[in-house]
């Protein structure tokens, strides 16, 4: 009823627009599965009111992230009445309608006299004023009184609704750690993307982050390395300086509601049965004994210390786990399984009399004994398991979800046999690798993997059938931080190619390349006003030099930035307005150095990149 009635006001508001080219650009991210802009905007004024059904406090909390912004940047707040609003449809305002639409779903229809606001459910709500924030001048994101500026909102009909339910980002707090104030900066910001699962990767062989109270070393003793190595993994150089860090349980659950009311679930991880050094450390009888001495590991890598599959170790990991989903209401948990080497189970005569006396081929069948002995107890505590693509290996647990890391083969394995899959595959959503040219970026992982590159990955695989893609329930974007030491550097590499993975989850409208770098040039100022220490790649030239014969080779510019121009030199010259115009591959010789920079409207927008033969 309250839709057809919403129809019929806003069709006699919107039919009164015409079509000229608009002044107030729209670039909101990620894209809407369907936007029109109308001519007029709706100006937001201190009078203007806000009306919502009574009595749903999680509306008023969505409204209130709205009006703290607005209270910031705008210096007044918006009045919030609660009534029916349909009793009000005749007066100017802003209006919140509990509509039949699917879940996260939203429309928004915005006229010179009112913003109509439909959602299906509370998360619907939410990203709807998510959209509203990024409709608003940039401004609206500065944590101060901005003067000057009309708080106006383009009109337009958007109804949106997300591609996948799980559109996720990662963040290692073992190999760095990170505080509660970051992260919930970090959710803050992946929540303004639509993003709504975060994976919080606790345990490692580098650290042990989260408080259990039944095995207090674990936070005592296992938080700890002794040092760190600088630089790349073999460099053999360490600071010498302990690292450590942890959660406490109040923490969590501090954090735990702090997402949830920005209708972002957090996904604990707790590795198995590798990446467990830092509890063996502590616990060594967890391992298969095969060592006088288990210390944290102090570099990044893969260690053959991992947990051996007794009883005291499922009874160990039992009671994480019951400490874990008292803390995190999720029923969804990772249990990790990427990564772990059977060397020691090889050796262990435990682990061999089990694989014999259990019948099984192989230590991968171990594995994925182990794995599923883990996922019966965890299913029986009314939880499900997702796990990295090497649970795969040796049989997939029967419930068991894959986080696909390891390239496509995994998701498409564990879709082909209808097993529900996120697609995080490295490098193309790998945030850890870089982004642009290796030679003037900071350390990272490998790659590069571009802005492009992630705009462009489709993480539903072609080869799949109809009915197989269905099983591919979301994307997520993945950051370890061997090489991201503090928040500043997460962010660098995270912002902005997660706008690209975030568009990937959320957005139903077709890919396009020009639309998106469109809109990020707008967004990046709504990132500068957030603080985000985002990387500015977008606006510099990629030079590329490619292999051609012993004296030669073809070099190759591109930049992300819309409507922008290369100018080079080949001399070691700074490129001006007036250097030569990119306009394709040419060729250079050794005695040349390609210099170039993007310009508009003659004035250069990024950095000055230069290439050696
Ligand atoms: C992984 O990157 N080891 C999941
Ligand atoms: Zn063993």
């Amino acid at each position: 009823m309250k839709r057809f009635l919403l129809v019929a006001i806003s069709l006699v508001l919107v039919l009164g627009c015409s079509k000229k080219p608009m002044d107030r650009p729209i670039g909101i991210i990620p894209q809407p599965a369907f936007l029109q802009q109308e001519e007029g905007v709706f100006t937001l004024e201190k009078t203007t009111p806000v009306y919502v059904d009574a009595g749903d406090s999680s509306l008023l909390r969505t409204i209130g992230f709205l009006n703290e912004r607005l209270e910031k940047a705008a210096g007044f707040s918006l009045k919030v009445i609660q009534d029916d609003p349909l009793r009000h449809g005749q007066e100017k305002g802003i209006f919140l309608l509990d509509a039949e639409l699917s879940k996260e779903a939203y429309n928004l229809e915005i006229t010179p006299g009112r913003v109509l606001i439909e959602y299906g459910d509370g998360a619907g709500a939410f990203y709807a004023v998510q959209t509203i924030l990024q409709l608003l001048p940039t401004e609206i994101f500065a944590e101060n009184r901005q003067r000057g500026v009309r708080w106006e909102l383009p009109c337009c009909a958007i109804e949106d609704a997300p591609r996948f339910p799980y559109r996720g980002m990662h963040l290692d707090c073992c190999l760095h750690f990170f505080s509660v104030d970051f992260l919930k900066k970090y959710i803050d910001v992946m929540a303004l993307h639509k993003v709504n699962r975060f994976h919080w990767h606790l345990t490692e062989d580098q650290g042990w982050r989260l408080e259990i109270k039944k095995y207090p070393l674990l936070t005592e003793k296992g938080q700890w390395r002794k040092e760190t190595v600088i630089g790349s993994l073999s460099s053999g150089f360490y600071d010498g300086k302990p690292y450590g860090g942890y959660y406490t349980q109040d923490e969590v659950r501090e954090l735990v509601r702090y997402a949830s009311e920005r209708y972002v679930t957090i996904i604990p991880e707790i590795e198995l049965p590798g990446h467990a050094l830092a509890a063996i450390a502590c616990y060594p009888e967890l391992s298969c004994g095969l060592e006088d001495h288990y210390e944290t590991a102090t570099r990044w890598g893969i260690f053959k210390q991992v947990y051996c599959p007794k009883e005291e170790t499922f009874k160990f990991l039992e009671d994480v786990f019951d400490e874990v989903f008292e803390l995190f209401p999720t029923e969804l948990v990772h249990i990790g399984g990427d990564e772990c080497p059977k060397v020691s189970w090889k050796k262990c005569p435990h682990c061999q009399s089990l694989i014999k006396k259990l019948g099984l081929k192989d230590e991968f069948e171990l594995q994925s004994w182990f794995i599923q002995r883990m996922e019966k107890y965890i299913n029986s505590k009314g939880h499900q398991i997702i796990g990295w693509d090497e649970i795969l290996q040796g049989g997939l647990a029967p419930n068991a979800k894959v986080m696909s890391w390891l390239g496509e083969e995994g998701g498409i394995k564990a879709a082909q046999q209808h097993h529900e899959v996120v697609m995080a595959p490295y490098p193309k959503y790998y945030l850890d690798y870089w982004q642009a040219d290796p030679e003037s970026e900071p350390l990272a992982m490998g790659g590069p993997t571009t802005l492009r590159t992630m705009y462009e990955y489709n993480p539903v695989p072609e080869v799949l059938t109809s009915d197989e893609r269905r099983y591919i329930i979301g994307v997520e974007g993945c950051v370890w931080t061997e090489y991201m030491p503090t928040p500043a550097r997460v962010e660098y590499m995270a912002w902005p190619r997660m706008c690209a993975i975030a568009e990937a989850g959320w957005s139903k409208a077709d890919k396009d390349w020009n639309r998106f770098t469109r809109s990020l040039e707008l967004h990046l100022g709504r990132l500068d006003r957030l603080g985000v220490a985002y990387c500015k790649a977008f606006f510099d030239p990629f030079i590329e030099l490619h292999k051609d014969t012993e004296y030669s080779k073809v070099a190759t510019i591109s930049v992300d930035a819309p409507g922008a121009e290369i100018r080079y030199t080949l001399d070691g010259s700074t490129p001006t307005a007036e250097s030569r115009l990119y306009e394709g591959p040419f060729v250079i010789n050794r005695q040349q150095r390609v210099t170039a920079a993007a310009f508009r409207e003659g004035k250069r927008i990024g950095d000055i990149k230069y290439k050696i033969f």
